[in-house]
Order: structure tokens, then C-alpha cells, then sequence
């Protein structure tokens, strides 16, 4: 099964603080920037087929760059818009034209998915699921905090998970999906899935990765740093 991918990368990454090298997704992790250790990831998984890229207009110097650092493949390349909600339905518009039936959504700042999780999300899709959502039981013990900073409730972690990326769903149902919640005004959905429950689409659940990491904070792209350097040596 082909999936076409979007890879959303217009944010600009303000709880990551500022840099000289950009928005994160265009920091450097190890040699080369966030973006193009992602980009790599989906350029050489055998289930991709057309990648998009959804960057901010001011940020074509930045892609440009990454692209150097990784391989050579054609992508399509269009701009997001002022929520993550938005960038993503200018990429679903831009892979349906494509004539795609499958899709594959990845946050940039994910820059350590792997193949067998992408074939996961696939398989899943392959099997029937119209929306797949990899995930991980929560861990933690979760606390509900008033603005105070008071905990007001210990909030229970059973059937608790958390959302990873790349969502994976079936073309026309999820971009229907999303042209509906934007109709309808809404702007603010923070994953895909969400964009699916919210149209009554069941989601299927498949295992992520402790690894797949949002890259969110500067200690984050650090770490991420770190880790790779002490593969590269
Ligand atoms: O802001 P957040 O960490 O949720 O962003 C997740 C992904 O969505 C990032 O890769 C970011 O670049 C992308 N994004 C986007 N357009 C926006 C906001 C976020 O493409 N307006």
C-alpha cells in the first residue's frame, strides 16, 4: 500500500526559544538539521510515494538547506498556514491532487520514527482501519494542577495514551474531515485523529515508539543532539 505523505513544517517553534538557525525543525541534531533526518526517514521507506512538505513562506532558504543535507528526491513543496490544523488540510489539498489514496501525516519535529512503525500505521490501513493513530500507554501518574500550581486531582492513566505521528488515513475520508472542521470554523485541532473522532471516523490504535519524540523545548532538541552524536562517533 502507497501512502502519500505530509510533512508539516511551518510552525516556528516559539516554546523552543530563539535561534540563529531558525525554527526547530531546522535546528541541527547530530550533522545535519531536524528536518532532514525526517525527510530521510520517509525519502527511503519502500511505502512512500509522493512527500509534501508544508513550510512557512519565510523558510524556502532553510528548506532549500536541509535539502542539501539529505536525498535526492522530488518534493512537493507548499505553505502552511497560521495553525498546524491549517498546514496540514494545504498538504492533504496538495497530495489529493496528486490522485494519492492513501496519507501519511508526520510533524517535522518527529525526527526519529522508523520504518517499522510506518509500516505499522500502513499495515493497519492495509487491514481495513480508515484511521490510524500510533500511540503509547501513558506512564506517568497524572496530575490535574490549578493555575496555582496546586494539584487538585490525580487523574487516572488507565486507557490513557499518547498521540504520536504519522497519522495515517485514507485520503478522501480524512480530507472531507478536515475541509468540514475548517467550514465549520474550528482551527484548533492538534492532531489528525482528533479531526477523525470529531467526524464520527473510527481511529485505530497501533503501537509508537518510546523514541518518537516531538522535538518542543531547546532541552529537547539537546538531548536529541546528544543521542546522535554518540551514534555518530
Ligand atoms: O506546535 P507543534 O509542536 O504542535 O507543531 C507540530 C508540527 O506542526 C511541527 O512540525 C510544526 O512545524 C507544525 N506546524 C505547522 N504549522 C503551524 C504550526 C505547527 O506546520 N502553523
Amino acid at each position: 500500500l502507497s501512502c502519500g505523505i505530509v510533512i508539516v513544517a511551518a510552525g516556528r517553534g516559539e516554546r523552543a526559544g530563539q535561534s540563529a538557525e531558525g525554527p526547530k525543525q531546522y535546528r541541527t541534531i547530530g550533522d545535519r538539521p531536524v528536518i532532514a533526518h525526517t525527510l530521510d526517514t520517509f525519502a527511503t521507506w519502500p511505502g512512500a510515494g509522493q512527500i509534501v512538505v508544508v513550510i512557512h513562506p519565510d523558510d524556502e532558504d532553510l528548506l532549500a538547506a536541509a535539502r542539501r543535507r539529505s536525498p535526492a528526491r522530488e518534493l512537493i513543496v507548499v505553505h502552511g498556514g497560521a495553525t498546524r490544523q491549517q498546514s496540514v488540510l494545504a498538504g492533504l489539498e496538495a497530495v489529493a491532487a496528486t490522485g494519492s489514496r492513501h496519507v501519511m501525516i508526520h510533524d517535522a519535529v518527529r525526527p526519529f520514527a522508523d520504518h517499522a512503525l510506518l509500516s505499522r500505521c500502513a499495515n493497519a490501513l492495509a487491514e481495513g482501519a480508515r484511521a490510524v493513530l500510533p500511540a503509547i500507554a501513558v506512564s506517568d501518574t497524572l496530575k490535574r494542577v490549578d493555575a496555582a500550581g496546586t494539584v487538585t486531582e490525580t487523574v487516572s492513566r488507565n486507557h490513557l495514551h499518547a498521540a504520536q505521528t504519522p497519522q495515517t488515513f485514507d485520503l478522501k475520508i480524512i480530507l472531507d474531515a478536515h475541509r468540514a472542521a475548517a467550514s465549520s470554523g474550528r482551527t484548533d485541532f492538534t492532531d489528525d485523529a482528533s479531526i477523525a473522532e470529531w467526524a464520527g471516523i473510527p481511529v485505530k490504535l497501533v503501537e509508537g515508539t518510546v523514541d518518537n519524540v516531538k522535538l518542543t523545548l531547546k532541552r529537547d532538541i539537546a538531548m536529541a543532539d546528544e543521542k546522535l552524536k554518540r551514534y555518530l562517533i
